[in-house]
């Protein structure tokens, strides 16, 4: 009899799992569900009879902080030779041997074991779970695994494999559990035992939306982005530097923990959003009270369950992936389009101007001293989820804390304070926050406002600009 869990491997190839071994202890709990799975009836999280609920596709593609799995869908970089059958073996004959083929072959072993993965084809999708095997020898020259034991399905020419996968994402991990756990939580909700005493909290990576970011609009944190907050911190918050703790390798295997853990976040929320409507406990009391009856409302998500949320699944899996992958292209990056314009008295007095313009509207939130005291900071919000009020006064971001627009005067700048940081803060905003993108700006305008804003701290009055050459 296959479990909810197996039966669903016939249909979901393309997975690495990563068993992480020799790591009990009280930092590897389990990672959590997020409050819009949490909101749907027990049905439509935990499936019915032998058909998975959300929280089951979740575990299936992303696996518990013991045994991680990754989807090879998601441009995430797990590490590991990935490649190829490059013969079907003799099917009569026992399988002790594979031919493979690789773009980046590895070097020549004898001996020592390693793990070799499949991630399509037949042996991808076993009953069992992906097949793993043990490759005893490898020879780089002929092309040729030995195994160490027979395969129990013969594989196709052309099946991708993985030999080592994953290496990357189960050292990041390690890492993760032992320098940010306590801040950021197992499951990167930002939640670890720290986090109630601080101010703002860490961030809860899983909606996907990092704040100080280099790219456009709608793009998510490139490597480069999350690299750049591991070396620098975040001046003014609790978010420590960890250079030179960490090296080069262990910074981008943590980069890459992180990654997974906002993928499999984000993608939680958007399948369990897609169900929300209909079948959240709310949703379903709501539908009974209006004359249908429980058991019609079941059948009806057995049916979703068995069909619909196969393209959900596709669908917010792809959307999630391509968010990501865009990141990382070249032209996702904002960059200037005229380089800085030079900083004078002159220039900080139009950057000002714009600052207190009604169009643009800065001071609306930072105040027209800069002091992050605007008239926006004093009136009452709609939570946009619930539609009440909040119970404090100020602005809220993504995460419903109260956003507090940046003290100016300060000169303390979270995302950099270089000025081509400060260009893009302004030209991209900062995301998840009230901080709007003001990407319609001509981009001398936005280098005049990056220089009134580095002046605000050296102004001996309010308003009054500094000279230029005053500053740092
Ligand atoms: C002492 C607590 C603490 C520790 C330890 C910590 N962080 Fe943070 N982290 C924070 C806080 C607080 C913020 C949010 C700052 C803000 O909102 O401006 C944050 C934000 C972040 C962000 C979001 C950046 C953005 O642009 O939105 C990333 C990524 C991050 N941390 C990664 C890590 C990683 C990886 C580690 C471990 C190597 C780590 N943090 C350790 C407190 C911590
Ligand atoms: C609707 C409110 C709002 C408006 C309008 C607004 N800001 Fe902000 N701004 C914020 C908030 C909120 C933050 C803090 C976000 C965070 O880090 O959580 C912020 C942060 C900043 C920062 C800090 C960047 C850093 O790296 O720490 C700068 C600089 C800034 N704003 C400049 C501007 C300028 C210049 C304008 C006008 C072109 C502007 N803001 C318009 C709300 C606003």
């Amino acid at each position: 009899m296959l479990t909810p869990i197996n039966r669903q491997f016939l249909f979901l190839t393309g997975l690495v799992l990563l068993a992480v071994t020799g790591c009990s202890g009280s930092g590897d709990s389990a990672f959590v569900y997020g409050p819009v799975t949490t909101q749907l009836i027990r049905e439509a999280r935990g499936g019915i009879d032998e058909l998975p609920g959300v929280e089951d596709h979740l575990d299936m593609r992303f696996g518990t902080p013991q045994e991680i799995r990754f989807w090879s869908k998601l441009p995430l970089n797990g590490g590991g030779h990935f490649g190829t059958v490059a013969e079907s073996p003799d099917a009569s004959a026992a399988v002790k041997e594979l031919k493979l083929e690789f773009s980046e072959p590895p070097a020549a072993f004898d001996g020592e074991p390693h793990t070799l993965q499949f991630v399509t084809g037949a042996a991808a999708g076993s009953e069992d779970g992906p097949e793993r095997v043990v490759v005893v020898r490898w020879d780089p020259e002929t092309g040729t695994a030995r195994l160490q034991n027979r395969l129990s399905t013969v594989p196709a020419a052309g099946d991708q494999i993985v030999l080592d996968g994953g290496h990357v994402l189960q050292h990041g991990r390690t890492l993760y559990h032992r320098h940010c756990v306590h801040c950021h939580g197992v499951s990167g909700d930002g939640n670890g035992p720290t986090a109630p005493y601080l101010t703002p909290r860490p961030r809860d990576y899983r909606h996907g939306v990092f704040k100080f970011t280099s790219t456009d609009g709608q793009a998510k944190a490139s490597r480069a982005d999350l690299r750049r907050i591991l070396e620098n911190g975040i001046p003014g918050t609790y978010m420590p530097s960890f250079v030179p703790m960490l090296d080069e390798q262990e910074l981008n295997d943590v980069v890459e923990y992180v990654r997974f853990l906002a993928m499999r976040g984000e993608f939680e929320r958007r399948l369990a959003t897609e169900l929300a409507s209909d079948y959240s406990r709310e949703a379903v009391l709501t539908r009974v009270e209006g004359g249908e009856s429980r058991q019609d409302i079941i059948n009806e998500l057995r049916d979703v369950l068995s069909e619909d949320i196969y393209d959900h699944l596709e669908f917010v899996g792809d959307g999630v992936a391509e968010a990501w992958a865009a990141a990382e292209e070249e032209d996702a990056v904002v960059v200037p389009s005229v380089s800085r314009v030079p900083d004078t008295l002159e220039s900080r007095q139009i950057g000002r101007e714009l600052f207190l313009s009604k169009d643009i509207g800065c001071a609306d939130c930072h105040g027209i001293s800069g002091q992050g005291n605007g008239p926006q900071t004093t009136i009452f919000e709609k939570n946009p989820v619930t539609g009440e009020l909040y119970d404090e006064p100020g602005l809220h971001d993504v995460w419903d804390n109260v956003n507090q627009p940046r003290d100016l005067t300060r000169g303390i700048y979270r995302g950099g304070r270089r000025p081509i940081d400060l260009f893009r803060r302004i030209h991209a905003g900062i995301k998840g926050t009230r901080m709007p993108s003001f990407k319609n700006l001509p981009h001398e305008q936005i280098w005049h406002l990056v220089n009134y804003v580095l002046s605000i701290p050296f102004e001996t009055e309010p308003g009054k600009a500094a000279s230029a050459g005053d500053q740092g």
